[in-house]
Order: C-alpha cells, then structure tokens, then sequence
C-alpha cells in the first residue's frame, strides 16, 4: 500500500498547483493525476453534476490502486466531498477546504474573514458554516470571483489586465475591513503575489497549497502510508486533451508534462 500512488483530480489544470506543492513536500511519491477538461470549469456547474464527475473519477483513481484520494479543486470540494468519503471506504479522502479551515479556526477569533472562489464554491457555503462551526464569532464574506481562473489560465498575470479585474473584484464592498483572505480556488496560487501586492501586506492572504500538502503529508505519515523507496511515477490525465492544455499544465505544475487523454464519461 505504502508504494501505491496519490491519487489527485480536478477540473482540469488548476489542482496541478496542489500536485506541485505535494510533489515539493513528498518527492518520494507517485501521483495519478485527473484532470476533468472535458467538463470544465468545474465552478459553472450544479452540484449534482460536479458530483456525478466526481464519483466517476474517483472510481478510476480507485481502479489505479491509489492509496488516497485528494479532491485538488475547491468547486468539487465543497459540495462532494461527502458523498465521494462515503463511496470511498478504504482509503483516505482529502479536500483542499479543511486544513484551510483549521488553520484559519486557529488564529481568528471575531475576525473578518474574506473568501473568493468561483461561483460553485462560493453558493455551497462551505467556508462561512465550516469557520463558523468552529468560530462562531467570525464574520466570514465571500465573493464569486469567476473571471480569475479563466484569465490565470490565458495567462493574463502580472500586468494592466489582471491588476484591474483582481483590483475590481478586491474593491467588493463585501470584502471591506478583512483581516484575511481566503484562496478559495486551486487556480488562484498563482495570482497569491499579485493579491498580496494589492492589499500591500495589510491583511493576511492565505494560499492553500501548501497548507494542504503539510496536511497530507502528516496524515499519511500517522497513518504509516509514506512510500520508503525513491522509486516513483508520476501520470498525468485529462477526460479531453489540447496542446493548449499541455503547455498551460507546465505552466501550473511548474515542470513538462505529459498529459494522456481518457475518456472516462462515455
Ligand atoms: N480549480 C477549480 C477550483 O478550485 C476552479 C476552476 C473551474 O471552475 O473549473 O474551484
């Protein structure tokens, strides 16, 4: 088991940032990773659909013998995660949202906590009623930001464009006297300097990636599924596969990669 690959899925590109982070964190291990183009963006879609790709990817990763299963997108997240745990038995299933939340329980009392994500995550809810349940007195605004991942992915990063629309978004009357924000999106790790820039080191900007790599990683080790030998492999998969797709998953991983297409929805 130990030697078994993680098994991580997305909308499509976006959770290569969490793949990234945990390749960083545990070099040692494979990964399978699932990238649903065919049904993207993931934060367009109801929840009854995101779940039903879910669960079907989900079985593949289970066919693919993986030792865990990490939902590296915060659409699928918040609405099923649920139903992919109950359907999962044997293994662990990891979200992107918990370990935020954790965090954030742990150093806000009555703060402000802002939240952008797409339009999927944001009308599930699931950041307010989690922060709440643990923080009662937090007072947590979030705002569907849906222009972000499409313009992370065309590249538009780091110049006029994307200063005005993060700007526009960010000037929401409903993020107003934050004391944090929270990325509420696989893509937006990669506009985390730009965010941090506007609010000039004023509030606190949390990135997810990381926070959720250090939770598997302990998760996995307590649960003694740590791979002890250096062999590895790393497979990357898409439900519908582009050039575009391809050189855009390096720019988000970070490294080339290889992407293969299957056609899990047929
Ligand atoms: N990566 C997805 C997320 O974290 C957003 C992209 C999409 O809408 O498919 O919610």
């Amino acid at each position: 088991m130990k030697k078994f690959p993680i098994g991580i899925f997305d909308s499509g590109i976006g959770g290569l940032t969490v793949a990234h982070a945990l390749k960083e964190k545990l070099p040692n291990e494979s990964i399978i990773y699932f990238g649903d183009t065919e049904h993207l963006p993931y934060g367009e879609k109801s929840a009854e659909a995101l779940r039903n790709y879910s669960k079907r990817i989900a079985k593949f990763l289970l066919e693919k013998n993986c030792k865990c299963i990490v939902i590296a997108c915060n659409s699928a997240s918040s609405v099923a995660f649920e139903i992919i745990k109950k359907t999962v038995k044997n293994i662990p299933v990891f979200n992107v949202i918990d370990p935020v939340i954790e965090k954030v329980a742990n150093s806000c009392n009555a703060c402000k906590v802002g939240v952008i994500g797409t339009k999927a995550t944001i009308s599930s809810n699931i950041y307010k009623s989690k922060i709440n349940a643990k923080c009662p007195k937090a007072i947590v605004s979030a705002l569907a930001t849906p222009l972000l991942a499409p313009m992370i992915e065309e590249k538009f990063i780091g110049g006029d464009i994307s200063k005005k629309i993060i700007a526009n978004y960010l000037s929401n009357k409903k993020l107003h006297g934050i004391d944090q924000l929270i990325l509420a999106c696989t893509h937006y790790p990669l506009i985390y300097k730009e965010i941090r820039d506007y609010y000039k080191g004023e509030i606190s900007v949390i990135n997810s990636t990381n926070i959720v790599a250090e939770h598997i990683a302990t998760e996995l080790k307590d649960k003694n599924l740590l791979n002890e030998t250096q062999k590895r492999e790393r497979h990357f998969y898409v439900s519908n596969y582009t050039k575009a797709f391809e050189k855009s998953a390096k720019f988000f991983f970070q490294e080339d990669i290889k992407l293969e297409e299957v056609n899990l929805f047929v």
